[in-house]
């Protein structure tokens, strides 16, 4: 274990009066600083905490903002929650899907993108809505969703 992170993950401890309360911060940085929690990094929260790694593990699978494995680096979360699912001829998932060629859980081979199916985005009144890392989408078309994928692809050229 490396000592830089045991030094950072005691400091955000230090500002809870119960050690174990820094556990989500100590996955948000895990995330923030790879991209991804990773099993290492997991299992070293869980020594420096002194919690069993089965919380740790199973804190860092409850949330879907946390990612387990590498991931693309946009990260498409699509609802297939009841209405936005009602309100799209062809799920939305499944469009997405055959667009970029990927299913859930893989990365494009530019490693752009990532698909992840999510539960309520809470924008049922504007539904479908899907998010691309920390931005919203709602009212989503099929041709409003290529627009989007392709502005970021566009992006990316730059
Ligand atoms: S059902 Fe899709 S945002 Fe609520």
């Amino acid at each position: 274990m490396k000592e830089e992170l045991k030094d950072i993950i005691n400091r955000l401890a230090e500002r809870f009066p119960e050690k174990e309360s820094a556990l989500l911060p100590a996955l948000c940085y895990l995330q923030n600083r790879d991209g991804y929690v990773s099993e290492e990094g997991m299992k070293s929260v869980a020594v420096i905490l002194d919690l069993p790694e089965a919380r740790v593990f199973s804190t860092a699978s409850f949330y879907s903002m946390l990612n387990l494995k590498p991931e693309g680096k946009y990260i498409i979360q699509i609802c297939t929650n009841v209405v936005c699912t009602l309100l799209t001829e062809n799920p939305l998932l499944e469009y997405i899907s055959n667009s970029l060629g990927i299913r859930e859980g893989e990365v494009t081979p530019d490693g752009l993108f990532s698909i992840k199916e999510v539960e309520c985005l809470g924008a049922c009144g504007y539904a479908p809505a899907m998010h691309i890392n920390e931005e919203r989408y709602e009212n989503l078309t099929f041709e409003s969703v290529d627009e989007i994928i392709g502005s970021i692809r566009k992006s990316e050229l730059i």
